[in-house]
Order: structure tokens, then sequence, then C-alpha cells
């Protein structure tokens, strides 16, 4: 059987905001992103995934869509996206576009005639419940950017559901008419030739009929995961897509499926249970500390390592893995899992690129994780533009509950904003996003950390990328490899083997600044290294090898 291109592909995710200025604005857009076309070719992916661009008041920067079949203003017109998909597909590189259908904005006709009453073609497009007797809320859900999920409407004397902000209603997937309108504005893209879809909370589409208080799980609120998330008529609704929509089109499809289970994985994207190609999974970074998610302190070695080889193992042979280490939801790669002090910025940044890059899916690349782009470092709370950042300090800080001294660095790692500062080119104002005032404050580290320096020097987290990339392409192992983990309790160094049709690779990975020493098995000590990132190889070929901090290597063999 021929290898679908979506599992020898690798992904490139933009944040279009903050990706390219092109017209001085302070806001990335389509033809910022068209004049970086050839930089994403030279770096070597395969694909780009594109968060929103669609219309929509931006309460949630995009992901609250007023109409799905129209360009963002601020990002440019339906032509400029006709020539972004036209350059970039005579540069052979495909485009993915997010999919946000779990809820619309509260903008979209669909709503605004929806809240109108409660009857209507549009009346059954949401979910609206009746409050309780005493008026208040149908019960106790909190949003997943803090407060109520139950937003009272005037007009219609009900109260709708909107898991995340108030802006962002629940559509009502039950109502047969609402997929229908979903998958016809799905095949309308596919038929301008879009080569895909990530789709945003897709696991979350289907709830109970029935909607009891959650429990309460630490904060203000109950919990609406048990009701909501993997409800019941998931799947059904999937492969429902997928007949009329997703089969008839060559496309990769990839779900955001937060709380997922390796089997339920195995569902979603299972090799025969036709609803996707891929999900992403979040236990690697969905920390639960005391105040939830806002939690700075490190996952040690062994449990990162614990739950990616579970991920690595139960969907061998069965499902497709997606590989991440950040996106525009979480912190950036080398600040959380890596080390962004300057002395071991770059190495680290190189050691979690191999660490990822070689195991067993699709690698997804966020933009400027290439460059080892950091955190921010973030002073105070006016410096956020993200709503779930915002209302999160004012929900535990503002309320009283957490002093601002406690509660600080943990947002501060945390926060979705991390991701979101702008792209950094080179090392004029603004680190060349924009000539006008960015929407985002820039990093002030841009004028070390820019493209224009990383593409000049050979030994750039870039360039390290770029052989990544190209090895993917020339070893069949690093695609298809069966995953070992070795070493499973070392808390430094995360150490394992892949293995396809006679070929072999040892990867080791060190999360320390501290030198260990280790033992390669013996199969591996006349292998070829194939990249590393430290200039020489060390102590090679002998029995014990130092493993140098940060430091990553890739044996391979054929026998
Ligand atoms: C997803 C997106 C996130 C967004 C949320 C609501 O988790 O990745 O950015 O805020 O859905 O659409
Ligand atoms: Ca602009």
């Amino acid at each position: 059987m021929q290898t679908p291109w979506w599992k020898e592909a690798v992904v490139y995710q933009i944040y279009p905001r903050s990706f390219m200025d092109s017209n001085g604005d302070g806001i990335g857009d389509l033809n910022g992103i068209t004049s970086k076309l050839d930089y994403l070719k030279e770096l070597g992916i395969d694909v780009i995934w594109m968060s929103p661009v669609y219309q929509s008041p931006n309460d949630d920067n995009g992901y609250d869509i007023s109409d799905y079949q129209a360009i963002m203003d601020e990002f440019g017109t339906m032509e400029d996206f006709d020539r972004l998909l036209s350059e970039a597909h005579k540069r052979g590189l495909r485009i993915v576009m997010d999919l946000v259908v779990n809820h619309t904005s509260d903008e979209h006709a669909w709503f605004v005639e929806s809240r109108k009453g409660k009857e209507g073609p549009y009346a059954d497009f949401y979910i609206w419940r009746d409050g309780k007797a005493d008026g208040s809320e149908p019960n106790n859900w909190g949003s997943c950017f803090s407060g109520s999920a139950w937003q009272f409407d005037e007009g219609r004397g009900q109260y709708y559901l909107h898991l995340f902000s108030k802006k962002q209603p629940d559509l009502n997937w039950d109502n047969p008419k609402v997929r229908d309108k979903v998958f016809q504005m799905m095949a309308w893209w596919c038929d301008k030739g879009i080569d895909g879809f990530r789709m945003d909370v897709i696991s979350m589409i289907s709830k109970t009929a029935n909607m009891p208080d959650g429990k309460a799980n630490g904060g203000l609120y109950g919990d609406f995961g048990p009701y909501c998330v993997h409800g019941p008529n998931v799947h059904q609704y999937l492969r429902e897509m997928n007949e009329r929509v997703l089969s008839r089109y060559d496309l990769m499809t990839v779900g955001e499926t937060s709380g997922v289970t390796p089997e339920q994985a195995c569902l979603y994207a299972g090799t025969d249970t036709h609803e996707l190609n891929m999900v992403f999974q979040f236990e690697h970074v969905d920390p639960k500390g005391k105040y939830g998610k806002w939690d700075d302190r490190k996952m040690p070695l062994v449990t990162l390592k614990k739950i990616l080889s579970k991920w690595q193992e139960e969907l061998y042979g069965k499902a497709w893995n997606s590989l991440f280490w950040d996106n525009h939801d979480q912190p950036r790669a080398v600040s959380r899992f890596g080390d962004d002090r300057p002395q071991y910025r770059v190495r680290s940044a190189k050691m979690l690129a191999t660490c990822l890059h070689m195991m067993q899916g699709t690698p997804y690349i966020y933009q400027g994780e290439e460059l080892g782009m950091t955190n921010y470092p973030f002073k105070s709370p006016d410096e956020f533009r993200d709503i779930e950042s915002v209302h999160a300090y004012e929900e535990w800080c503002e309320s009283g509950r957490v002093s601002h001294e406690e509660f600080w660095p943990c947002i501060a790692a945390i926060s979705r904003d991390n991701a979101r500062t702008p792209f950094q080119w080179d090392d004029s104002p603004n680190g060349g996003f924009t000539k006008g005032t960015p929407w985002i404050l820039v990093n002030p580290n841009y004028r070390e950390i820019n493209a224009q320096a990383a593409l000049k020097d050979p030994d750039s987290v870039f360039h390290y990328y770029q052989k990544l990339i190209a090895l993917r392409k020339q070893y069949p192992v690093i695609v298809h490899g069966k995953y070992r983990l070795l070493l499973e309790d070392d808390p430094d160094l995360f150490v394992y083997t892949r293995e396809f049709e006679g070929e072999k690779l040892l990867v080791v990975c060190s999360f320390t600044e501290e030198e260990r020493e280790i033992s390669l098995p013996e199969e591996f000590k006349e292998a070829q290294c194939l990249i590393g990132n430290y200039p020489d190889l060390g102590d090679e070929g002998k029995e014990k090898r130092l493993v140098r901090p940060y430091e990553a290597f890739v044996y391979f063999l054929r026998q």
C-alpha cells in the first residue's frame, strides 16, 4: 500500500496575526504570508496549517467566526487568499485550514437569527436552555475562558451554552441542518483546492441531552467535561462528515481532541474508522497544578517519557500520531521543555527538535520554533492580549483568591501570548514584523534571535530543523519505525530506538545541563551518526559515551 502524503509530511503552523504584516497596520496578514513562502520552502516543510483567517470580531483572535466564507478584513481579501493558495501550490506547499465549528461568533448570521426567538429556521442552531426556577443558569458549568458557560439572552429569554467566551456560542450538532450547513461550507473550501483541515476542539461537538451540574474542579464552577467532551454522537457526526465531505477529496485532517486517550484516538483516527487522519493529544502539555492549567513547574522527564512513549506504542499500526511541543495555545517549547538561558538556548532547542522529529508521527513546527524563539518576559497583566489570560488573571487574582506574587509566575509562564508575540524576521525595529505599531509586544530578544541571523549561521536552529526534515525524506525508518523506549527511569536522558525493515535508529537526548555517561547498546558501537547538536561526535565508538549538556544525537544502522 502506498503511504499517504500526510504521513511523510512535516507541518508548519502559522498564526497569521503574528507572522508577517505587509501593510504596516501592525497586524500580520495573508500577503505577509505569501511574501514568506520561499522562507518556508527553504526550511523544507510540506504543509502549512493556518490558524483561522475568516471574518471575525476577534474576541478570540479569529476562533470566533462570523462568516466562514469570507476573509477577515485585517488579513486581506478572498483574492489575497486565492493568490496565497496558488503561490503555495506552485512551490509544492499545501495549505490546511483551521475549521472552527464547535461554535461560531455571536455575530454570525445564524446566531443573530437564533437569538430572535424560539421559532424560525435558525432557532435550533445553538444550545438554548431555560434558566432554573429562580432565573439562574441552567447548571454550574464553567467556560474554558472563566466565568459561567451560560449566557442569558434578553431577546430570547433563555440561556445559550458557550464552552469558550460568551461571544462563542456552541452550535447544536444534533440539528441535521447545522451539519448540512457546515458540510456545505467545508465542501466549498475543498472545491477551492485547499488541502485539509485542522479541526478546532472537534471532540466537543456532541453534548449529552441531559445537562446536570458538573463536579467542582478546583475553580469556582463545575466541569462540563463528562457531558461535552467525546460526547455521545461525536463519532457518528465525524463519520458523516467523512462520508459527505472528507472522503471526496485528497485531504489531511487533524482533530484537536483535548483529554483524548489512545483508545479514543484509535476511534477518531483509526486506520479504518473513516473519521480523521490523526488527532492532537495534550497530555504532555496539560499541567494540573494548584491553579489548574496555570502551573510553572517543569514536568519531570520520567513522566514526559511515559506519556509520549505510551502514545508511540499504543497507536502503532492502529492510528497515526501528531507530534508537537508547542502551538498558538502553549508557551514556547524551548522555554518550557528546554533551557532558554543564552548559553543553552540553541543547544536545547535542537535537542528538543531531535527528540520530537525522530518519533513516529507527523511533526508540527510552530512558527518561530525553528529559530528557538522564547517566552516573552511579561511584567504585568496589561501586557496580555489573550482573552484567556486576561480573564484568568481576573478570576484568580483580582477576585482576591490568590496573591499576584503567587499567581504571576504561573500565568506568565503558561500564557498563550508567549507564542503569539510577532515572528522575528530580522534585527530592524519590531523584528521586521511590521513597519507600524505591532498589535502585541515584540520580544526584545529579536536583535539576536531572528530569521535573518539564523539563515546566515550554518549552526543555527533553523539549519538544524532543515536537516531533520531532510532526513525524514531520506530514511523510511523515521516515518515508519517501531518505537522502543530505553532507560525509562533515567531522570535526565530520553533515549529510544526505532526499527523498520532492517533499519535501526538510536536517539539520545539529554534534558539536563549536567554531563552524563551512558553505555550505548552493543549493536550501535559502529553505527553511523546521522545528526547531532555538537560540532564533534564526542567519544564515538567507545563503550561508555559522555553525554554533554543538552546533547542530542542519532545513530543509524542497516542490518
Ligand atoms: C482551540 C484553539 C484555541 C481557541 C479555542 C476556542 O483550543 O486552539 O486557540 O481559543 O479552541 O476556539
Ligand atoms: Ca497588516
